[in-house]
């Protein structure tokens, strides 16, 4: 059996990282099996989050599922705090992690900075939730970004954990998939910084709705280098910008990175941007239109994400129970 499960947080805007790491993937996955997409509501509260604007991105976040290409008659759709499964199995899971596997989490790290003695214990806790979204439904198949296969590797040390414990084969251990050539998209304005929802400048990152002339201009002023582009992938390690630009052609247009850097070779970088401006426009346009036109109907949104809680419950509930049931609580 494939179930697949994936999420992404409702902070900020979807970006071209978002989209080419993660969601694009998700689009062609979805007729293997069941599958699950869930906006990590729980998640984005682990920084400070302001009411109205998570309920605004929440809604936005489905409404870029569907605009991408999740299709509901397919794949569920829901929001991560109407399913309770969640937060319950995050706390049992909470009891089967060691400090020393959370106090490797890379991403936590960086999230809480210098400043430990005021992380919070939500930001800390993190990847023990994101174990619980996956195993809650038992799903086989998670795909990702690069930045979250550490967490995938947790997830299956804890669901080892849980098993070893009650000498069960209960949580299967899921597989991470990384797939496509943009499995980390860098910064536009600098290659070696991965690109984020969270970086202060805008011009570092493609939004899912820019416009079109903010494409342009974004690419247009994308970092570069004085070189013309390489001829092979090995001359791409020294030069971040000339590769994630050349990536992120290959992906959009769907073409291997080999063909991408063949196709450029020799040639300076504005012939790369004029072409990726035009490719980047003519993928993203028709999404940030539905997506758009998807928002002006909020409540059909709200329908959609309440029947996908529906849906969703109904796989989870009896995989929480047994859960229970092997931990040894008292039947309800
Ligand atoms: P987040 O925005 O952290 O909720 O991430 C949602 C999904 O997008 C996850 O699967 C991430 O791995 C993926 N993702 C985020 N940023 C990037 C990036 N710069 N390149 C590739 N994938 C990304
Ligand atoms: N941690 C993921 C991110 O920041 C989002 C996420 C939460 C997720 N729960 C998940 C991804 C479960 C896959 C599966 O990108």
């Amino acid at each position: 059996m494939t179930r697949i499960l994936s999420g992404m947080q409702p902070t900020n805007q979807l970006h071209l990282g978002n989209y080419l790491g993660a969601l694009k993937n998700w689009v062609a996955l979805q007729d293997r099996g069941e599958n699950l997409f869930c906006v990590v509501d729980l998640h984005a509260i682990t920084v400070p989050q302001d009411p109205e604007t998570l309920i605004r991105s929440t809604r936005e976040i489905a409404a870029a599922y569907i605009a991408a290409g999740i299709d509901t008659a397919q794949s569920i759709i829901f929001a991560q705090s109407h399913v309770s499964a969640h937060a319950e199995l995050g706390w049992i899971l909470g009891c089967f992690t060691p400090l020393g596997w959370l106090n490797r989490m890379t991403q936590f790290k960086e999230k809480a900075g210098k400043d430990r003695e005021n992380a919070l214990l939500g930001l800390y806790g993190y990847p023990v939730l994101m174990a619980a979204d996956i195993l809650t439904y038992h799903a086989t198949h998670v795909p990702v970004g690069e930045d979250q296969k550490q967490h995938l590797e947790l997830t299956r040390d804890i669901a080892g954990a849980f098993n070893r414990r009650y000498e069960v084969d209960f949580f299967p251990l899921p597989e991470p998939q990384i797939l496509g050539e943009a499995t980390r998209v860098m910064s536009l304005r600098d290659g070696t910084k991965k690109m984020s929802k969270s970086d202060p400048s805008d011009m570092s990152r493609i939004n899912m709705t820019d416009s079109p002339d903010l494409i342009a201009q974004k690419i247009r002023k994308a970092k570069t280098d004085p070189d013309a582009l390489p001829f092979s992938p090995d001359e791409l390690e020294t030069r971040p910008e000339a590769d994630n630009l050349l990536t992120l052609y290959a992906a959009l247009s769907d073409v291997s990175k080999r063909a991408a850097i063949a196709r450029f070779a020799g040639a300076q970088f504005s012939l790369l941007k004029a072409e990726l401006t035009e490719v980047a426009i003519e993928k993203l346009g028709p999404i940030a239109a539905r997506m758009t036109a998807l928002m002006e109907d909020t409540a059909a949104i709200d329908a959609i994400l309440r029947d996908g809680a529906e849906k969703a419950n109904a796989i989870a509930q009896p995989i929480l129970a047994e859960t229970k049931r092997l931990v040894g609580f008292l039947p309800g």
